[in-house]
């Protein structure tokens, strides 16, 4: 099985997040790239059996959360028909409605989005490693 990572970041955190899960999967055995949706690698695309989208949250704290940059993140997401999914977005204080919104743009984009899970900023390696062990668990239980 292969995967890909495929981020939206403006300071950094969903980006390090993202090699996390990438790490991650890869020494579970799912070979994994991480990579930003300006330079999606689309070899690596087309070889993925689980795509990862991950994101920031955009709002003014506690009201109309959404993923940063939706609209670029959602003009340049490359045609994932049929292809297993899952989005997490990196936060600071409370992530609205923002997992579920990327998750929207995902199905858009043709994914069958199969779960999200939302990144606290001060913890990106704990939330990055429940993220792929939950992720995991629920392969497992597929096959
Ligand atoms: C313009 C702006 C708006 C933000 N709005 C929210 C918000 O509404 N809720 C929240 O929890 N975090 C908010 N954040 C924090 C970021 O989502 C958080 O720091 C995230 O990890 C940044 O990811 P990045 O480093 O990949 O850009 C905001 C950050 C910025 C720059």
């Amino acid at each position: 099985m292969n995967g890909i990572v495929i981020y939206e970041s403006l300071t950094g955190n969903t980006k390090a997040a993202g090699h996390i899960i990438a790490d991650e999967l890869t020494a579970a055995g799912v070979e994994t790239i991480a990579c930003p949706i300006t330079a999606v690698d689309l070899q690596a695309l087309s070889d993925a059996d689980l795509v990862v989208v991950g994101s920031w949250t955009d709002g003014v704290f506690f009201f109309g959360q959404r993923p940063g940059r939706a609209g670029r993140l959602a003009g340049k997401l490359p045609r994932i028909d049929g292809k297993k999914a899952v989005v997490y977005c990196t936060y600071a204080l409370d992530c609205g409605g923002t997992l579920d919104k990327l998750a929207r743009i995902v199905r858009m984009g043709g994914g069958d989005v199969v779960g999200g899970y939302a990144i606290k900023r001060d913890d990106l390696f704990g939330g990055s490693k429940e993220l792929v062990d939950r992720l995991l668990s629920a392969l497992d239980a597929t096959v």
